[in-house]
Formats: structure tokens, sequence, C-alpha cells
């Protein structure tokens, strides 16, 4: 029988659907206003009021930023009613606040939550990343691999061709030369604007999305959000911290990092059995956005438990309420 301060998975997912569907919703009233802030606070509003609700123990290890930056739900911020299991929570109630300000695809709510002590504390800084999907022998790629190696490896590895693998890649001016190697084996590139959470998990279907590999340098929190996702869909995945000055090595130092080169797999990142939902806001590969009818709302969240591999399509719908 399990004990009220176990790690409930099974029930815990329930609750966490809850959180990033409030999140989305919030953030969906602000779709294409052209306002980042305003969608980014209304969403963290709602995820923090819904995330205090929950019968959790919790303390954010991935989240707005650290506690003196004073931001809500910030990295270390106690979480829950105190009353259920020590969780590790990593959220980002908005991934893609341009996406949802310019009205573009893939913009989600994510939440993961673990036991405590399940999941990397990354400092706010970026991480170069690499990502596979399921079915490949372990580490037939690396991030030590130029770009070039990494295509024909895992074209060999899938017994096609360099020109049958496509490469997500975020689109900015550092992932230039990245760009310029990939297209150079003959494979090909899908850029995205932002958004690298849903980047990752592209690699996991295949068949959905035509994605075979994520490459480049984006936020890590939002890489071991991506891990917490692949850990549940499959996948592989490898992130190392990325810094560009003294302050950014020092947060890692702050955030409990002592090796600040080490290369994390997967499940380096995310070491324990997770729970992961992700809510659309717009429209994206996985999960519809937020549908805004006169009448209702309607919000699709993707749920998945790392133990089981177990995923959902959770369709939840909500009256207007009128004056
Ligand atoms: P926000 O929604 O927090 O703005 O993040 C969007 C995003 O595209 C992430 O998915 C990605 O990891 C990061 O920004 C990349 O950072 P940058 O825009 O500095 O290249």
């Amino acid at each position: 029988m399990s004990h009220p301060t176990d790690f409930n998975d099974r029930m815990l997912s329930l609750g966490l659907a809850r959180v990033s569907e409030r999140a989305a919703l919030a953030a969906a009233e602000l779709i294409g206003r052209g306002d980042e802030r305003a969608a980014d606070q209304a969403a963290v509003d709602a995820m923090r009021d819904e995330l205090n609700r929950l019968d959790i123990d919790g303390v954010v290890v991935i989240g707005e930023g650290e506690r003196d930056e004073a931001p809500m739900l910030y990295i270390g911020e106690k979480v829950g009613n105190g009353e259920g299991p020590a969780v590790d929570i990593a959220l980002d109630p908005l991934e893609g606040t341009s996406l949802t300000a310019k009205d573009m695809p893939n913009a989600l709510a994510v939440i993961a939550m673990g036991p405590r002590g399940s999941m990397l504390h990354a400092p706010d800084v970026y991480m170069d990343k690499l990502a596979i999907g399921p079915g490949y022998p372990t580490d037939v790629v690396s991030l030590e691999m130029s770009p070039s190696e990494r295509v024909i490896a895992l074209a060999a590895a899938g017994g096609c061709s360099p020109a049958d693998i496509t490469v997500c890649i975020l689109e900015r001016p550092r992932h230039d030369e990245l760009v310029a190697e990939v297209r150079g084996t003959g494979a090909a590139v899908r850029l995205i604007t932002d958004g690298d959470v849903a980047g990752a998990m592209h690699v996991a279907d295949h068949d959905l999305t035509g994605i075979d590999m994520y490459m480049g340098q984006g936020g890590a929190p939002e890489g071991v959000l991506a891990a917490a996702a692949l850990k549940c869909m499959g996948g592989q995945m490898w992130g190392r911290l990325v810094f560009r000055n003294d302050d950014e090595r020092a947060r890692a130092r702050r955030a409990g990092i002592t090796d600040l080169d080490r290369v994390y797999a997967r499940d380096d990142m995310v070491t324990r059995g997770v729970i992961f939902a992700a809510t659309g806001v717009t429209d994206g590969s996985f999960v519809k956005g937020v549908k805004r009818d006169v009448r209702f709302r309607e919000a699709e969240t993707l749920l998945m438990r790392s133990k089981t591999g177990s995923v959902r399509h959770v369709i939840y719908r909500n009256p207007v309420q009128r004056q």
C-alpha cells in the first residue's frame, strides 16, 4: 500500500495535467497580441496558483530564474501545500513567449515532476544539445563528434543515406556554421524560430514529425525539460553547459555544479522516474493549441510517465463564465 508521502506518479500525473492546462489557458488569452511579457506573466501566475493546490512538498529546481531576480516560480521556491511527497519540479509556464505573442506554432506550457533529487539543477545558461529518437544503439552519436560525423553515423545506424536525415535546429546566427555543415552532408535542416523543448521532443516520433536528430545551443533549463520528456517517450539526449562569462560560471557553481565541462546524458539530467505534462498554447506537432470559442475553452495536454512509458492525450473543456 502506498503512503501519502510516496511519489505516487499515477495519481500525481493527473494533478500535473491541471497545472499545465491552467498555464496554457491563461497564456492563450494573449495569443497574437504582441506582448511576450504579459503572456509569460499570465502563464506564471496561473501555473503557480494551480501548483500550490497540489498535495506535494515541492521545490522548483528549473524555474523562471534566480531568487534575487525576484521572479515568481524562482529556483528554490517551495510549491504545493506541503502535505505530500518531497518532489522536484522543472517548469516553463510558457515555452515560446515569442511564438505566443506572434501566434506561431509549438508554444507549450510545460512541467515535469520527480522525487526530490531526481533532476539536474541547471542554471539559466545555454546548453549544447543533441537528441535522437528511440531504436538506435546506445551512444551512436555524441557531442564530441562534429555535426557532420553525427549525421553520417546516424544514417549508417539507420541503414539510410545522409540525404534521408532531417535535423532540427534553432534558427540563430550562432548556428550558421552548424546549419551549413549539416547541409554539407546532404541532410535536410528544419529550422525553428523558438521552442527547443518541442524541437528536441520531435525526435521521439519520427513518423509524426519527420525529424531524426536535434542539435544546437538553447537554454539549459529547457534541456532538462526535454530530457524529462524523452525519458518518457524514448530517445537519447546529451547536453553540455555553455558559459559566456564568469557570471554564468558562478551561476553554475551556485547551482552545485563542480565539473563545468561535463557531458550529461539524458539519465544524468533526470536520474529517476518522472512525470511530464505539456499543454499546447498554439498548435503544435504533439498537441493542438487552446481552442477559444465564445462558449468554451478547450486545451489538449500530453501527459506521460517515464516508469511505464505511458502517454495520454487529455482534452479539457470548460464553459466560458458568463457575467
Ligand atoms: P522563452 O519562451 O523563454 O522565450 O524561450 C524560448 C527559447 O526558444 C527556448 O526554447 C530556447 O531554449 C531558448 O529560447 C533559446 O534562447 P535564445 O533565444 O537566447 O537563443
